[in-house]
């Protein structure tokens, strides 16, 4: 098996190209890519930043990715890769809003038949998006972009909650 990774040095992360012929195959890599890079920091920001990075340069056929985190009040954007997008979400609005509300992760075959998308990107056609709590508090919902309608099935929805899992976990404090 290749290497996932290079990991050489603190300061240096590199990711390899993923050669993968089958979803699960790609998340699993991709998942050992983010356990790396996230590994031994805590800061919100940086690991949603890099994790936000990764996802971008892994994943084809997005045109954007990134954190929208719950204020207390309503989502606002976090990390991101991509255009700029809307600042702010209600809960209960859009897809993201959907996704906090309701508690689980929303997939969205085509945006346009989805009542009350929120297009930040015209381009936009289709969409993933992974709520994240911290014990049962919300914390946020990481949102994938794709400019073709049916990106994203249930193999992606599966891998990207799995690696929201990882960046939920790299936020926690490593046992003593
Ligand atoms: N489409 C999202 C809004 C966020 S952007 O896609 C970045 C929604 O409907 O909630």
């Amino acid at each position: 098996m290749k290497p996932c990774f290079l990991h050489d040095c603190a300061a240096m992360f590199v990711a390899a190209s993923i050669d993968a012929s089958d979803k699960p195959t790609l998340y699993a890599e991709l998942g050992r890519q983010a356990e790396g890079l996230l590994h031994g920091e805590r800061d919100r920001t940086a690991n949603a930043a890099n994790f936000a990075a990764l996802v971008w340069h892994a994943l084809p056929e997005i045109n954007w990715c990134g954190f929208y985190f719950f204020d207390g009040n309503e989502l606002v954007v976090g990390p991101f890769q991509g255009r700029p997008a809307c600042v702010r979400i209600a809960l209960g609005k859009g897809v993201c809003g959907t996704a906090a509300v309701t508690r689980e992760s929303q997939l969205v075959h085509d945006v346009n038949a989805f009542d009350g998308h929120i297009a930040c990107d015209s381009a936009s056609r289709s969409e993933v998006v992974v709520p994240l709590f911290e014990g049962k508090s919300l914390l946020g919902v990481w949102d994938v972009d794709s400019p073709l309608v049916g990106r994203f099935d249930t193999d992606d929805r599966a891998g990207m909650e799995r690696l929201c899992e990882i960046f939920l976990q790299s936020l926690q404090p490593t046992p003593a």
